[in-house]
């Protein structure tokens, strides 16, 4: 890497970007370099990231971006493990557990999934923060570690190393408490220089839209799915993207430990169907970028067969074992952090279930302790909502939405309150949602 750091300014690098001017390659590379040296301090990061929000990035300057982002770090080679690898990444979202049950499906079905995730950004959950719900359970893995454990287990999570894209670790943090998550080109790099930095034969892009998603409009989740697809396609990379629906929480289970306890009970075949349906359609997807699979509904039978035989969950406890957490967890939930207190909200009228914001659950579960308001929050692993009932679903007077799980219960009654204006009951039939919208792919 060049040392430019004589040669500009960041503060002039900010103002450029301020009033909307185009970063040359050189500028976005001292400020990468700069920020993951510590040169580079965070509120000055901070400003460029909110002026990067505001204005964006062209084509060139993401590109430029997403490249100097994954070079900030080591590329990991999985040349010499056997086998198509092929990653899946979401955008984020509420409830969103398909990494723990599409994995083990995918492995089980002969194509290696090894995934670099995050922790909690804004108000969604975080791959890493579910996983550490698991006694044990570590993260933290090197880089022989981390090949070892998709080589012997067929799947692996972890976080990103001190030299796994250094840059998207520090800015993540950052971003996640200055506003500037959901912006196009910023997703995109983050996402992407992981996804490039780690040498997989394919990957596939879950990209949520609705109330929970960092993209609420489908016309703004499109634009991201393309650019993030392109962006894959033009470093050689098979790369397939679907717009999944996340207007309501995926799935039952909101909070670190009971997302878990939802991914295990979906390896056993109890799944909840919105759930299974994103996770059979990002797996057949997976299948398809492996080569494995050309018809996507005979990539879906595929998948059942799989579940059916069972060796998912077998691949999920080795997987929990390998990376050092109990494996025990998988038949007996008490083994997860438990919280002391739990709270019905009950239904204010009989009817159907109209809408259930997703967003608002996201920050409720951040009030009674699943997710972080700071970077140094603690997190109470066993906090969280169990919903009873869905968009769509019958409800009558008295009955229980959900029940909230937490140990703090000076959080409950504003947790309802923002939980009562959330969800609204209307008197006429309401249908399911489309779970899967588009799905995107060079042709
Ligand atoms: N997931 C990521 O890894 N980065 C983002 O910016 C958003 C979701």
């Amino acid at each position: 890497m060049n040392n430019l750091n004589n040669n500009f300014n960041i503060s002039e690098i900010i103002t450029r970007k301020r009033d909307g001017l185009e970063l040359s390659t050189d500028e976005i590379q001292y400020f990468i370099d700069g920020y993951v040296k510590d040169e580079i301090k965070d509120y000055q990061a901070a400003a460029l990231l909110m002026a990067i929000y505001i204005r964006g990035l062209n084509g060139r300057e993401l590109a430029d971006l997403t490249q100097i982002m994954m070079l900030s770090g080591d590329h990991i080679s999985l040349d010499d493990i056997e086998g198509k690898k092929i990653d899946k990444h979401s955008t984020g979202g509420v409830g969103d557990k398909v990494s723990f049950i599409v994995s083990p499906l995918v492995a089980a079905s002969g194509v290696k999934v090894p995934m670099l995730s995050g922790r909690s950004l804004g108000h969604t959950g975080g791959t890493l923060d579910k996983l550490e719900s698991i006694p044990g359970m570590n993260i933290s893995l090197d880089t022989d570690a981390f090949k070892r454990v998709l080589k012997d287990v067929g799947m692996v999570i972890c976080g990103q190393t001190a030299n796994i894209v250094p840059a998207d670790r520090k800015l993540y943090a950052l971003r996640d408490t200055t506003a500037t998550v959901n912006s196009i080109p910023l997703i995109c790099a983050s996402i992407m220089s992981k996804k490039l930095a780690l040498g997989t034969d394919g990957m596939v892009l879950d990209v949520k839209t609705g109330s929970g998603a960092f993209m609420r409009k489908m016309e703004d989740s499109m634009e991201l799915c393309k650019t993030m697809v392109a962006t894959g396609e033009k470093a050689g990379r098979t790369t397939i993207g679907l717009i999944t629906d996340m207007d309501q929480p995926l799935g039952n289970n909101v909070g670190n430990s009971l997302e878990i306890m939802e991914s295990i009970e979906a390896l056993k075949g109890n799944g909840p169907a919105d759930l299974m349906e994103v996770t059979f359609h990002l797996g057949a997807a997976m299948l398809m970028a492996a080569g494995v699979e050309t018809d996507f509904n005979q990539a879906m039978v595929r998948l059942e067969k799989a579940l059916k035989s069972g060796e998912p969950l077998r691949i999920f406890r080795e997987f929990i074992a390998a990376q050092e957490g109990n494996a025990a967890v998988c038949d007996d939930y008490s083994l997860f952090p438990q919280c002391k207190f739990q709270e019905p909200l009950k239904a204010k009228s009989t009817g159907y279930i109209e809408k259930i914001d997703a967003y608002e659950v996201g920050m409720a579960a951040i009030d009674i302790g699943a997710g972080r308001r700071k970077k140094e929050d603690a997190i109470d692993y066993g906090a969280g909502f169990v919903f009873h009932k869905k968009v769509g679903d019958k409800i009558k007077k008295g009955e229980a939405i959900l029940t909230i799980y937490t140990n703090n219960p000076g959080c409950i009654e504003g947790a309802k309150e923002r939980l009562k204006k959330a969800i609204l009951i209307s008197d006429e039939k309401v249908s399911k949602p489309k779970m899967v919208h588009f799905m995107l792919q060079k042709q």
